[in-house]
């Protein structure tokens, strides 16, 4: 029982990348943060970022037979398709997250194609929000194995 937790374009820079909206708390700070609260609950968190549409897509795939996926598309969201029905096309389920309330910034971040196909959708909490996300992953597990 394994959760992938995945991360796409430019937020391996997190840490300085426009700290106003992303914080100042790095990746492999947030990975850390997501593994030991797996670990509280009982799953082991597997960590990926990707920079490429391609092997986020290879990722998604991969994770098929895992307990679920927290991802966070980056821009992707907004736009690849490709992604979009990578995600459509596994039973796991994927549980999008933002970090900033996309709604409150430009309105090309407004549009996500992913959102419509996810188990779960968390924007606007921070980094909180991947915790939120695998919290909610097993939620919805337990429930299901009720
Ligand atoms: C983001 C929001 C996206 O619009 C942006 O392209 C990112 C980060 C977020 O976590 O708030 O790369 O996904």
């Amino acid at each position: 029982r394994t959760v992938l937790l995945l991360n796409g374009p430019n937020l391996n820079l997190l840490g300085t990348r426009d700290p106003e909206q992303y914080g100042t708390t790095t990746l492999a700070e947030i990975e850390e943060r997501v593994r030991v609260l797996g670990r509280e609950l009982g799953v082991e968190v597997v960590c990926a970022q990707s920079n490429s549409e391609g092997t986020m897509v290879d990722h998604v795939h991969e994770s098929r037979h895992r307990l679920g996926v927290v991802m966070n598309p980056g821009a992707y969201a907004h736009y690849s398709i490709a992604l979009r029905d990578a995600i459509d096309a596994i039973e796991a389920p994927v549980v999008e997250v933002h970090i900033s309330n996309v709604y409150a910034r430009e309105a090309f971040r407004h549009t996500s194609v992913t959102a419509p196909v996810v188990a779960g959708y968390v924007a606007g909490c921070g980094i909180t929000g991947y915790e939120l996300g695998l919290r909610a992953l097993l939620a919805r597990d337990a429930e299901r194995r009720a």
